[in-house]
Formats: C-alpha cells, sequence, structure tokens
C-alpha cells in the first residue's frame, strides 16, 4: 500500500458535506469582519452601513430562487432553518390544533427527523413518508393522509447521500389543494440545481451556502408571504421578530454573494459537474465489480455519485482511500464513535450489510478529469485489498 508522501494527491470529494469558499466571497466579506462592524440595528452611519449590506444581501438570496427579499429571513444555517419551519409552524397553531400533525419522509437529514421527534415526545403525531428503491419518497398517499390537524409537510429537496431529487412540486399541488404549508428542505438542492420558489409550490424553503461555495454557520428560510409562523427563540425584532439576534454580517454578505455567483454560472457548473460525475461511474462501474449505483437512474443533482461496493466496510475504504489522498465519505452515520448503517440507505431497502458498504462521493467546481482518473486508478486496487481482508 502507498504511504501518504509529498506526491499524495488532496482530492476533495465531499462537497455534500461542505465545500471551500470561493475567494471573490471571502475578499468581499473582510472588510465586515474589520472596520464595516456596525450594528445593523443601529441609526448612526456605522449602523446603516451594516443595514445596507444586509439589505443587499437579502435581494441576492431572494434573486437566487425567485423570492422577494421580504421573504428572507436570515438564520444560522440549515439546521436551525429547518428547525424554525417545523418548530414555529406548530407553535403557532398550538392554540389552534391539540394535537398537531407534521407529514415528513423517512429519508430526511437529521435536522428534520429530530426535530420531529422531538416534537413527537411533546404531543405531536408525524407521519413519516416511505421512499422506493432508487430513494424517491411516495407520495401517493399523501393526499389521503392529510387530515384538519395536519399543520405541515416537510420533504427535502434533493438527498444528501444519494443526491436524489423529490417529488416536491408533485407534493406541493396536492398541499396547496388542501390548504396545508409545505416546508422544503432545499439544502442539498439550492446552489446545484435551478431553484425557483414559485415554480416548486412550496410555503418555506431552507438554504446553506456552505454547501455552494459560501460560508458556514449562516443560512435563511424563505417563507412565502403570508404564511403562519411563529419564533422559536425570544428575544430583539430582528428579521420581523421570526429570528431575534444581531444578525451575522460577514457571513451575511458572502451567503449574498454566493448566491450571485451562482445564479450567473450555474447552468455551466452544473454541465461541468455532470459529466464529471458521468465519467466517475462510467470508470467505476468498468473497473469494480459487485457495485450497486444507488438512485443512477432518477433525477439527481449533477455532483453526487452513491455506490455500495459490496464486501466491504465502508468506513475502511474511506480511511484508506483518505490514505491515498482523497477525502469522500462513507454512507453510515457516524454518531459518537459508534457506526450505523445510513437510515437513508436502510428506508431504500439496502440491507444493513450493503449499506454499511456504501460510499458518498460528491463532487465540486474545483474537481478535474484528472482527479477523477487518478481516483479511479487506485480504487480497483483498494477495493480488491480490502475484500480480501473483508470478513463481509
Ligand atoms: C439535507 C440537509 N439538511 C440540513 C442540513 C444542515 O445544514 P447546516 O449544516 O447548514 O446546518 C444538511 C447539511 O448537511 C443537509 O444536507
Amino acid at each position: 500500500m502507498k504511504e501518504k508522501n509529498e506526491q499524495t494527491p488532496r482530492v476533495y470529494f465531499d462537497h455534500n458535506a461542505t465545500t471551500y469558499m470561493r475567494k471573490e466571497i471571502i475578499e468581499l466579506m473582510m472588510p465586515y469582519f474589520g472596520e464595516k462592524y456596525g450594528n445593523p440595528s443601529s441609526l448612526h452611519f456605522f449602523g446603516q452601513e451594516g443595514r445596507a449590506a444586509l439589505d443587499k444581501a437579502r435581494a441576492q438570496v431572494a434573486a437566487l430562487i425567485g423570492a422577494d427579499p421580504e421573504e428572507i429571513l436570515f438564520t444560522s444555517g440549515g439546521t436551525e432553518s429547518d428547525n424554525l419551519a417545523i418548530q414555529g409552524t406548530v407553535r403557532k397553531n398550538r392554540d389552534r390544533v391539540k394535537r398537531p400533525h407534521i407529514i415528513t419522509s423517512s429519508i430526511e437529514h437529521p435536522a428534520v427527523l429530530r426535530t420531529c421527534q422531538a416534537l413527537e415526545k411533546e404531543g405531536s403525531e408525524v407521519t413519516y413518508l416511505p421512499c422506493d428503491r432508487q430513494g424517491i419518497v411516495d407520495i401517493r398517499r399523501l393526499e389521503e393522509i392529510i387530515r384538519p390537524e395536519t399543520v405541515l409537510v416537510s420533504l427535502m429537496l434533493a438527498n444528501n447521500e444519494t443526491g436524489v431529487i423529490q417529488p416536491v412540486e408533485d407534493a406541493a399541488r396536492i398541499t396547496r389543494k388542501l390548504g396545508v404549508p409545505l416546508h422544503v428542505d432545499g439544502i442539498q438542492g439550492v446552489g446545484k440545481i435551478p431553484v425557483d420558489v414559485s415554480a416548486l409550490g412550496v410555503d418555506m424553503l431552507s438554504i446553506s451556502p456552505h454547501k455552494f461555495y459560501g460560508p458556514k454557520g449562516v443560512g435563511a428560510l424563505y417563507r412565502k408571504r403570508g404564511t403562519g409562523l411563529a419564533a422559536v427563540y425570544s428575544g430583539g425584532h430582528h428579521e420581523v421578530g421570526l429570528r431575534p439576534g444581531t444578525e451575522n454580517v460577514p457571513a451575511i454578505v458572502g451567503f449574498g454573494e454566493a448566491c450571485r455567483i451562482t445564479a450567473l454560472r450555474l447552468e455551466q457548473e452544473m454541465k461541468q459537474i455532470g459529466d464529471l460525475r458521468d465519467r466517475l461511474e462510467k470508470g467505476i462501474r468498468e473497473r469494480v465489480e459487485d457495485i450497486l449505483l444507488n438512485g443512477a437512474g432518477k433525477r439527481r443533482v449533477p455532483n453526487t455519485c452513491c455506490v455500495t461496493v459490496r464486501r466491504i466496510e465502508g468506513e475502511a475504504l474511506v480511511l484508506n482511500l483518505s490514505v491515498l489522498g482523497f477525502a469522500i465519505s462513507s454512507g453510515s452515520a457516524c454518531a459518537s464513535g459508534e457506526s450505523r448503517p445510513s437510515h437513508v440507505l436502510i428506508a431504500m431497502g439496502l440491507d444493513p450489510v450493503d449499506a454499511q458498504s456504501t460510499l458518498r462521493i460528491s463532487l465540486g467546481i474545483g474537481n478535474t478529469v484528472g482527479d477523477v482518473e487518478a481516483f479511479l486508478e487506485v480504487l480497483p486496487e483498494v477495493v480488491q485489498r480490502l475484500r480480501k481482508l473483508s470478513p463481509i
């Protein structure tokens, strides 16, 4: 086995976890860490400089998804946006509905799943829609499941492990007809595919710019005008009282710029990344036997490849590839050091052993054909070696 040395590449294939920031974005943020430090709520000129920066960023975020600036609420990230949408809706309905009912799916991110589970403990009822073998949420029963106590439907736009795009528009037709708000966790979709909130028909949409070359620790919740929502935190008047707390101005400036650049380059970058992903999957198919490309036949975001390499422990493969200079992720949730098969893959019907043998390779704009070829060169050898050692 090759050892890590100065020739070892450093190839990042984990863009669904997070991305680096575009240089232009870092440069634009810098003054807001330094001389432009005013609190946007202050009336004087320092404050007004911050306020103007927030207004500009709000308009840029809104423009990327076809919303109005007043419909954008800044938060501390995707997790908070999901929490605000779900908890805030339940709170808003607390007086009206004794036992609020939420509908979501079994393949959501923990930011949604655990929020729903916490609400169940507090008296809400949650229905988890199943998905098919390709990782598409089955919404056929949505209409019959919705009942007078249903306060929210929450579905993701694209799955973080498989990249599979979900039938949000179809769900929206049903929720609109029945007058139930639809929240969409758009965190793995926005910045990777074109998203227009009116065309999708959603009432709320969570966004997180660290998935598309913007800063971490900042996010937004799009809330269609008139959608009922209560604050989860108590405090000041910020973000129309729905998300109190002094705004993270440097990060919001970077968020706005990430949206502006994405709007300009998305089409070309989607094509570039999609071509690379196709090359990668073709190469894996040709060079490694006994694999499954999960969700590959379905509409996916262009950067994500979810591959089961049977008869290997996924984490062993991740660690071995890391030593060789390739950063990828395994399909198991690593909670407190204990590794469990991914709930997404299990929901898709993979057996737990196959789920543990699954990798997520997520490409980004900095990746090249050379990166993919270098990966394809080392992969068969590592797979062969690990299969020989594997107890599976
Ligand atoms: C689908 C999805 N939802 C929510 C989140 C959480 O977003 P954040 O990291 O901004 O809190 C992630 C992050 O990986 C995600 O992939």
